[in-house]
């Protein structure tokens, strides 16, 4: 398996892997799917503090993670939010563990203090993915998602980097 940074290539594979859980899943809010266009904006608007990467087997993507603001006000310049996601048919192989481990070193190289992950409360993979990372749960939103006919708690977990 290869890491590497995703490049506007990527697009519909990345977006391939994520608009399967908008339409099956709660561990995103996005309720409708993210098109080409969206996607391509959201790329380039990722620049060298806000990596994008890849996880490449046999020249096809199976998962991809992401550094994202946290919030956009400068005081939080040193706080980030992560994402990871990988395709189904791949899920129990390591893949989304090794995506993560990666931006975690890119994320210490660039310098973030935290690094903060939202995980709706029903998600176990994704909690216990990041859990395994040494991110601690430290909120619990009540409520703040509704899709697919209920509501959803949101937790977030954080990763302090130094
Ligand atoms: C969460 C997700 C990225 C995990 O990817 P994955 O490649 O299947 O996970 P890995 O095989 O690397 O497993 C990593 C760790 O998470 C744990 N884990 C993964 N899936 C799990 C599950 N279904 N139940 C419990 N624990 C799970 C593993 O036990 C493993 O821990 P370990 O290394 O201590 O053994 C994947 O399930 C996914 O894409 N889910 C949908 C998208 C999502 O929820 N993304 C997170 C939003 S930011």
């Amino acid at each position: 398996m290869l890491i590497r940074m995703a490049t506007v290539d990527d697009v519909d594979a990345i977006n391939g892997i994520y608009n399967h859980y908008v339409l099956t899943a709660v561990c995103t809010f996005h309720l409708e799917p993210v098109t080409h266009e969206e996607r391509l904006a959201w790329l380039r608007a990722h620049g060298e503090r806000h990596p994008v990467i890849v996880a490449e087997i046999d020249g096809h993507v199976v998962g991809w993670a992401s550094l994202s603001h946290y919030r956009e006000r400068p005081a939080y310049r040193n706080t980030a939010e992560n994402s990871v996601y990988v395709h189904p048919d791949h899920h129990g192989k390591g893949i989304g563990k090794r995506l993560m481990m990666d931006l975690l070193n890119q994320a210490r190289a660039i310098g973030y203090h935290t690094i903060l992950a939202g995980a709706t409360a029903s998600e176990t993979a994704s909690i216990k993915l990041h859990e395994s990372l040494g991110f601690t749960q430290v909120a619990r939103l009540k409520e703040v998602g509704y899709k697919f006919d209920r509501w959803h708690d949101v937790l977030f977990l954080q990763l302090m980097l130094e």
